[in-house]
C-alpha cells in the first residue's frame, strides 16, 4: 500500500498511543500529495444536512455546525454536492453561476468559513463539479440560445431538426425522452443528457474548456481540495450524430432502451481528463474524483490515465451497486480492482444521493443490521478508497413519497410510479430525537423526516457502544491505526467458497489480518489454510467483529452466525 509517509509528529504520536492519521498530519503542516490514498471521503447534501437559520432546508453554515461529528468519525474529506446558485429543477445540479453560493445555502464568507473550520478538524472539502452541462439560466447558455451567430452560439450542442422537424435523432434523455429541445429562437435543437433544463456543454469547444478550468481555479485558490467530477463519462456525444442501437427493453418512462454507445464513455473523455489533472496539479494535493458508472475494471482502470494522468479516484461502482449479497461476485470485483488497476486506488461506494440506500438494496428484514455491518466491513477494510454517504453510518432507510403529488424530485413524477426518484435517500440527517430530528427547528422541513428518527440518530447511536454508528468509527479508526489494514497487500483466501468472502491484509513482514464475511442467511464454519498465502501464524485475535459471540481462537475454527462478519490479526 502506497500510503503517505507519516510525518516525524506522527510517528510520535503512535509511539505515545495517540490516535493518528494523515488527516491529522496536514493539520498546521505541509499538505501531504497522497492524502486521498486510502482515505474515507464523507459525501454532504447540503439540502439535508443540517438548516441553522429554520427555513426547513439544509445550508453551508448547518454543515459547519456539525464539522465535530465529522471530525468524531475521523473522515479525511468531505465531498459537498452542489451548493450554487441554481433554479434547483435537479436540486443543484443545474448550475446557473459556477463562482457563487445559492442564497438559500447561505454565502461566500459562509463557504470561507465552512472551509476553514473544517482544515482546523483536519477535514479538506471537495466541490461537486458538473462540467457535462449547466442550468439553462446560466448567462453562458442565455447567450448562446440567442442566436446562430453570438460568440456563445458553439458552447452548446446545437443541431438542426429532420427535415419533418423532428429532432436530429433518436437519442434519449437519462431522466426520459427525447434527448434533444426545440428552440425557437434558433430553430434548433440543442441536447440534454439530463433534464431538459440541463443543456450539455460542447466540450469540442476549447473556450468552454478554458472557462471551466479558470473555475476549477477559482475554487482551488479558496482552498478546495478537489473536485467530484459529475456524469464526467458523458462531456462528448459521437460527432456524428449517429442513432443509438436499440437494447432489450424500457425504462421507466415508456422509451426504448439504448446502447448508449455514442453518448457515453466515448474516447475524448480522457483527453478533458488530462487536461483537468494539468490544472489541479497547479495545486499541490488536489484530486479529481470521477462519477463513473462503468461495467468492466478494464474501463476503469483507463479513467486513471495510462501515466496515471487524469482521475486519482474514479469511483467503482460495480461493487456497491451489485444489489445481491454474493461472495463469488464480491471476491472477483475485489480480485479486479487488485489486479486490472495498475496498482491504483480503487474508490468504491455503497450509498450516494441518487440511489436507494443499501437497506433497501441489500437487505432481507430479517438480518438487516447485520448485513448493513457486512457491507460497512466489506467497504472499510480492503485496500481502497471509501465514500460514505450522511446516514449511510446509523442505518438510515429509504422513505419513498406514498402519493406523487409529494414528489420533489421531477423523475419521480415523471416516472410514477416504477421510478418514484430519489427523494427517498435524500431525507433530513437525523441528529437526535427533538423536533425535525434536530435537522431543523421549522414547521416543515423540505422533505420529511425519516418516522423512524426517534431510535436511528446520532444522538441515540452515539450513546450505545453497539450501535451502527460506533461500528463504523471503530472501523475507520482501525483503518488508519492498524499497520495491515492501512497498508497491507489484499490476499484472497479460500477463495472457492460460496457462501463466505474472506481476504487477508498482509504487509511485507508476513503479518496479518483476516477478514472474513458470511455473505449467506446461514452459519459457517471456516478452517483456513494460510501457509499458500505466506501466513504462518494460527491464532486469531479479535480487532473487531459484528456480534460480540464471534470470538475465534484460531484459523481452523472460525464459525460465523448469519452475515456475520470477523476481522482479527493472524498471530503466532
Ligand atoms: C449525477 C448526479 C445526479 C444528477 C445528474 C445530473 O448523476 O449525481 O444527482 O441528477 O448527475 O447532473
Ligand atoms: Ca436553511
Amino acid at each position: 500500500m502506497r500510503l503517505a509517509r507519516l510525518r516525524t509528529s506522527c510517528f510520535l504520536a503512535v509511539f505515545l498511543g495517540f490516535f493518528c492519521s494523515p488527516a491529522r498530519a496536514a493539520e498546521g503542516s505541509k499538505e501531504d500529495p497522497n492524502w486521498w490514498r486510502h482515505a474515507v471521503i464523507y459525501e454532504i447534501y447540503p439540502r439535508s444536512f443540517g438548516d441553522s437559520n429554520g427555513d426547513g432546508i439544509g445550508d453551508l453554515n448547518g454543515i459547519t455546525q456539525h464539522l465535530d461529528y465529522l471530525k468524531g468519525l475521523a473522515v479525511e474529506a468531505v465531498w459537498l454536492t452542489p451548493f450554487y446558485p441554481s433554479p434547483q429543477v435537479d436540486f443543484g445540479y443545474d448550475i446557473s453561476n459556477y463562482e457563487a453560493i445559492d442564497p438559500q445555502y447561505g454565502t461566500m464568507a459562509d463557504f470561507d468559513r465552512l472551509v476553514a473550520e473544517a482544515k482546523k478538524r483536519g477535514i479538506r472539502i471537495i466541490n461537486d463539479m458538473v462540467l457535462n452541462h449547466t442550468s439553462d439560466q446560466d448567462p453562458w447558455f442565455k447567450e448562446s440560445e440567442s442566436s446562430r451567430t453570438n460568440p456563445k452560439a458553439d458552447w452548446y450542442v446545437w443541431r438542426d431538426g429532420k427535415p419533418d422537424g423532428q429532432p436530429p435523432n433518436n437519442w434519449i434523455s437519462i431522466f426520459g425522452h427525447s434527448a434533444w429541445q426545440y428552440e425557437d429562437s434558433r430553430k434548433q435543437f440543442y441536447y440534454h443528457e439530463f433534464y431538459k433544463e440541463q443543456p450539455d456543454l460542447n466540450w469540442r469547444n476549447n473556450d468552454v474548456r478554458k472557462a471551466m478550468y479558470d473555475t476549477l481555479r477559482f475554487w482551488m485558490k479558496k482552498g478546495v481540495s478537489g473536485f467530484r467530477l459529475d456524469a464526467i463519462t458523458m462531456l462528448f456525444e459521437d460527432a456524428d450524430l449517429r442513432d443509438e442501437p436499440y437494447a432489450e427493453g424500457q425504462n421507466a418512462y415508456g422509451d426504448r432502451n439504448t446502447t448508449r454507445q455514442f453518448t457515453d464513455n466515448l474516447p475524448e473523455v480522457h483527453d478533458v481528463l488530462k487536461q483537468l489533472h494539468e490544472v489541479t496539479d497547479e495545486f499541490p494535493g488536489r484530486i479529481l474524483i470521477g462519477e463513473t458508472y462503468l461495467h468492466t475494471a478494464e474501463d476503469l482502470a483507463k479513467m486513471y490515465g495510462a501515466k496515471n494522468d487524469e482521475l486519482q479516484l474514479p469511483m467503482d461502482t460495480q461493487l456497491g451497486f451489485l444489489n445481491k449479497l454474493s461472495a463469488p461476485d464480491f471476491r472477483s470485483m475485489l480480485t479486479d480492482a487488485e489486479t486490472k488497476l495498475n496498482g491504483n486506488t480503487p474508490l468504491f461506494v455503497f450509498e450516494n444521493h441518487d440511489n436507494k440506500r443499501l437497506v433497501d438494496r441489500y437487505g432481507d428484514g430479517v438480518h438487516n443490521d447485520a448485513i448493513a455491518r457486512l457491507l460497512a466491513t466489506l467497504l472499510l477494510t480492503p485496500r481502497d478508497a471509501a465514500l460514505i454517504y450522511e446516514g449511510q453510518e446509523l442505518g438510515v432507510a429509504n422513505v419513498d413519497p406514498k402519493r406523487v403529488e409529494d414528489v420533489k424530485d421531477p423523475i419521480g413524477r415523471l416516472g410514477w410510479p416504477k421510478e418514484k426518484g430519489r427523494d427517498g435517500e435524500r431525507l433530513p440527517m437525523p441528529w437526535n430525537g427533538d423536533t425535525d430530528a434536530g435537522f431543523s427547528t421549522a414547521k416543515a422541513t423540505w422533505l420529511p423526516v425519516s418516522p423512524d428518527y426517534k431510535t436511528v440518530n446520532v444522538a441515540t447511536e452515539s450513546g450505545d457502544p453497539n450501535s451502527l454508528l460506533n461500528y463504523y468509527k471503530t472501523l475507520i479508526k482501525l483503518r488508519k491505526q492498524d499497520v495491515q489494514l492501512r497498508e497491507g497487500e489484499f490476499v484472497g483466501v479460500d477463495t472457492e467458497n460460496p457462501n463466505v468472502l474472506s481476504f487477508l491484509r498482509k504487509t511485507k513482514d508476513a503479518k496479518a489480518v483476516l477478514v472474513s464475511l458470511n455473505l449467506s442467511a446461514s452459519a459457517q464454519e471456516l478452517k483456513f489454510d494460510l501457509k499458500a498465502a505466506g501466513v504462518q501464524g494460527r491464532h486469531l485475535k479479535k480487532l473487531l467483529a459484528s456480534a460480540s459471540d464471534i470470538n475465534p481462537s484460531d484459523v481452523d475454527h472460525v464459525s460465523l452466525p448469519p452475515y456475520g462478519s470477523y476481522v482479527g490479526h493472524v498471530q503466532p
